[in-house]
């Protein structure tokens, strides 16, 4: 089996390699191709990952290059992790948009559009390749905005999966709280990519026992501390919120709180400097603890299931398993448009992700994630065609800016801070 990966010289990707490597049952990698333009990241990178290969004693052979085309060439999987910009772009994302009174964050609101205008047409772009020398692969789409990206994949009729980390680390954190193996643990998981709630907790298989009230009863406080909200508004929710529902719930408080503080780019740029520094130490064979710093924990264990069951040999007998994942929503959310993406569980096999059945959404939930959809359907058009008439559009749609003042000011920013990215400027 060979398996790609775009921006393999990310300081991620000892994560991922570390997944490989003890996951090698699930996944029998044979060839991993990193492929990034930056050459010295890269070879730090390339050789902490071959490091961790031969500690593990894992057979595969690990290769890197800056050809895209060449790289992808024949691989079964093509995991996409790259940033357009990298760290320098995305400080500009989440310190802009404070300016005018709005959340500053890399996926939500103004700068999460500017990072999609950024990234849709390099990722294309990518997937065209892939298209040209690895016809059969699957596009395992981890670079965010997820939701958009995995949009405008899947309409350019790529086979394409959005991955994301929030709920593998929900049923992780469910699993430790509950004492039970994390297999056991399914989540009720609905919304879109970045904006999700959890609606139950359910033991032993997607149609087990639902223990959210008695976790929310014996551990609402652990819960909410990490979400950073009070626990009285989980409690009248009756769900749990992801992390990033605080930019919604608490906005304003949010935006003076990142006001007061350096932003989360410059501390991650910080953290990529002490981790290449280690990458290049020959003595380093493993992950380092410091990764676990960064937001992608169990990353590495969701790719390697959900690619696992994308490429593992398919029999009649076996009918796929249940992950989540960002797929075509297809008539699963009734009030959003087919063509949508959205993040539920889904049964994955050799033809893809299919999903669940969903109960129906209750207002509280469906009204934001209909606009968020809108907003994202306007966002892929500004990041298809460009123009600041297409950027103001889907500002003025986002739930958090909605206002033509702050829509004006913030697309003049998006537009002269990302000018050298967009042909059109
Ligand atoms: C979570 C999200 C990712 C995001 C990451 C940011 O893992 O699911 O989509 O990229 O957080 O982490 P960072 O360490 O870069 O702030
Ligand atoms: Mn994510």
């Amino acid at each position: 089996m060979k398996l790609a990966v775009v921006g393999g010289g990310s300081t991620y990707t000892p994560e991922l390699v570390d997944g490989f490597a003890r996951l090698r049952d699930t996944l029998p990698v044979e060839e991993l191709v990193l492929i990034d333009p930056a050459a010295e990241r890269l070879e730090l990178v390339g050789g902490l990952a071959r490091r961790i290969f031969a500690k593990q004693g894992h057979p595969g052979r690990i290769v890197t290059t800056d050809d895209v085309a060449a790289g992808v060439a024949g691989a079964d999987a093509v995991l996409l992790q790259l940033r357009v910009g990298g760290q320098a772009a995305r400080n500009q994302d989440e310190t802009w948009p404070l300016e005018c009174g709005c959340v500053g964050q890399e996926t939500t609101g103004a700068g999460g559009l500017a990072k999609a205008m950024r990234t849709v047409p390099v990722v294309l772009d990518i997937a065209e390749q892939v298209r040209r020398t690895a016809p059969d692969a699957w596009i395992i789409d981890f670079t965010n905005p997820v939701g958009i990206v995995t949009r405008a994949l899947l309409r350019a009729g790529h086979r394409a999966v959005g991955l994301c980390n929030v709920a593998i680390g929900f049923q992780r954190k469910f699993a430790r709280l509950l004492d039970v193996a994390p297999e056991q643990v399914h989540l009720d998981h609905v919304g879109l990519n970045h904006l999700t709630w959890e609606r139950g907790v359910r033991l032993g298989g997607p149609d087990g026992e639902d223990v959210l009230p008695r976790l929310l009863a014996e551990h609402g406080d652990a819960i909410a501390e990490d979400l950073h909200l009070p626990r009285r508004v989980i409690d009248r929710l009756g769900v749990v919120p992801s992390y990033y529902l605080r930019y919604y719930y608490a906005h304003d408080a949010v935006v003076r709180e990142l006001g007061t503080k350096p932003s989360r780019a410059a501390e991650v740029a910080e953290m990529e400097k002490q981790l290449l520094r280690m990458y290049g130490d020959p003595a380093l064979d493993e992950k380092p603890e410091l990764l676990s710093r960064r937001g992608g924990a169990f990353y590495s264990e969701a790719a390697v299931a959900l690619a696992a069951s994308l490429l593992r040999p398919q029999s009649p007998s076996w009918r796929g398993d249940v992950q989540v994942v960002n797929t075509l929503n297809n008539g699963t959310l009734p009030f959003l448009p087919d063509d949508a993406v959205v993040e539920v569980p889904a049964r994955v096999d050799g033809t893809g992700a299919t999903p669940l059945p969903v109960p129906p959404l209750e207002p509280l939930f469906a009204g934001l994630v209909a606009a968020v959809t809108a907003y994202e359907d306007l966002a892929l058009t500004a990041a298809l065609h460009g123009g600041r008439d297409r950027v103001f559009a889907a500002l003025l749609a986002h739930p958090l800016i909605g206002q033509y003042e702050y829509a004006e000011k913030l697309t003049d920013r998006l537009v002269a801070h990302n000018r050298e990215h967009f042909a059109w400027a």
